[in-house]
């Protein structure tokens, strides 16, 4: 699908309420099916990934039931095996943290994905799960994978990336084994939504610094209201702090600070961006934003701070062509990995509009404060996330873009388009 975007004349204002977070959402559906008893998760993301999640979970015999505001899962706490392969979509979330459940179940199991998902490495957790005992043949490292279900045991494991998805695979498979503590050690700290929840439901974890060690636990059903996504946020924060005269708030917002880079980014940046109401739902920080358009100069954005924003990087690098001053980001290799290549994607089609951009290996640098000309086509690369951030871009092009594959949007927020129209009323 084709998407027209031209210049947004009028400011933003007005508020919406951000929907709810993909990462917990997906966390959600696998620790509640893990639990035996009825869970009940309210306010789930309505993105194509967790339901990816959630269909897979009922092909391994888990019982799910979508009223209008929950979705109720009833579980034994014990998985039955499937002939058909579980299709993670575009997800690699659901195939990176799945496959640290399934390693150690007592059968075997396939799980596939889409085009974009077959090409990202899958090495990061194949390496710690055979480590612990596991068997998983791959095509070259890449999905689709076949893991043999085998009894695991116990590692310490040092990861040389700071990997939300990595760590969690591997606490999902401690989780499970009979003896002894399983460990990960990161380089930085990535988002902790696995080990909070899994502490809510009663798990035997601890986090220490990088470390998080888990035993076997048994866990208890939930009762959860999913905050809303801080990675959804960010396009109408930059949006808010490009546009002039605009000012909007967006509530129930999820605020860990393992996620909240992009806040730190912008208050270096001088940005005008307060957080009112804060409070803890679920064991998770929520709170209300109010953010209004800025002057803003420009920061480094790099080391410890690059996993507490990863997703919001491609948005970000749209608000550094509108700040004066270069800005550097610096340590994101991992962005290559994404959904798309996300270093070389976002900086050809930020170029394409008229971003003065430069290429690194491990990120890139944006000289500001260009005037985007735009009147060309910009490619999404089957990227969710290039797609919303270019349309955050055409919102201030001089003359009109249009965006191919506009459709990748609904992977992780299919009202996107929905919730700018209201705060453009
Ligand atoms: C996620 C972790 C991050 C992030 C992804 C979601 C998660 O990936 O980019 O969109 O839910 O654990 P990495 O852990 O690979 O950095």
């Amino acid at each position: 699908m084709q998407k027209k975007v031209s210049i947004n004349t009028k400011p933003l204002k007005g508020e919406i309420s951000i929907p709810a977070d993909k990462s917990i959402s997906h966390r959600a559906v696998m620790l509640s099916s893990l639990a035996k008893g009825k869970s009940i998760i309210r306010n789930f993301s309505d993105g194509q990934d967790p339901l990816s999640t959630l269909k897979i979970f009922n092909q391994l015999g888990i019982e799910s039931n979508i009223t209008e505001d929950s979705i109720i899962i009833q579980s034994s706490g014990i998985l039955k095996s499937t002939e058909t392969p579980l299709d993670c979509g575009n997800s690699g979330t659901t195939m990176r943290l799945i496959s640290g459940i399934l390693a150690g179940q007592n059968f075997n199991s396939i799980l596939i994905g889409d085009e974009s998902l077959s090409k990202r490495p899958m090495k990061r957790i194949i390496e710690p799960l055979t480590q612990m005992g596991a068997q998983i043949n791959s095509n070259d490292n890449k999905a689709p994978l076949k893991i043999i279900g085998q009894d695991l045991h116990a590692i310490d494991y040092n990861s040389n990336i700071a990997s939300a998805q990595v760590k969690s695979c591997i606490l999902l498979a401690g989780l499970g084994v009979n003896n002894g503590t399983t460990s990960v050690t990161e380089p930085y700290l990535s988002r902790n939504h696995t080990e909070l929840m899994l502490k809510a439901m009663g798990a035997n974890i601890s986090t220490e610094g990088l470390k998080t060690s888990i035993q076997k636990s048994e866990l208890s059903p939930i009762e959860i209201d999913i905050c809303g996504d801080i990675s959804s946020a960010a396009y109408f924060i930059v949006a808010a702090l490009i546009i002039p005269k605009s000012k909007i708030i967006l509530t129930n917002v999820g605020l860990n600070p393992t996620r909240t880079g992009i806040i730190e980014v912008i208050q270096n940046m001088g940005g005008n961006i307060q957080i009112l109401d804060k409070k803890e739902v679920c064991g998770e920080i929520v709170g209300d934003l109010l953010v209004e358009y800025s002057e803003l100069h420009s920061c480094e954005i790099s080391g410890e701070l690059i996993p507490k924003l990863i997703d919001e990087i491609p948005v970000i690098a749209v608000l550094a062509t509108q700040v004066s001053g270069s800005t550097t980001i610096k340590d994101a290799q991992d962005l290559r990995n994404k959904e798309s290549d996300r270093i070389s994607a976002i900086v050809s089609e930020l170029t394409k509009i008229g971003a003065n951009i430069e290429e690194l290996p491990d990120g890139m640098i944006i000289h500001g404060k260009s005037n985007l000309y735009g009147d060309c086509q910009v490619e999404t690369y089957h990227d969710h996330r290039l797609a919303m951030s270019l349309y955050v871009a055409g919102l201030i092009c001089e003359k009109e873009i249009l965006i191919n594959g506009f459709e990748w949007v609904s992977i992780s927020f299919p009202t996107f388009e929905e919730l700018f129209d209201i705060l453009r009323k």
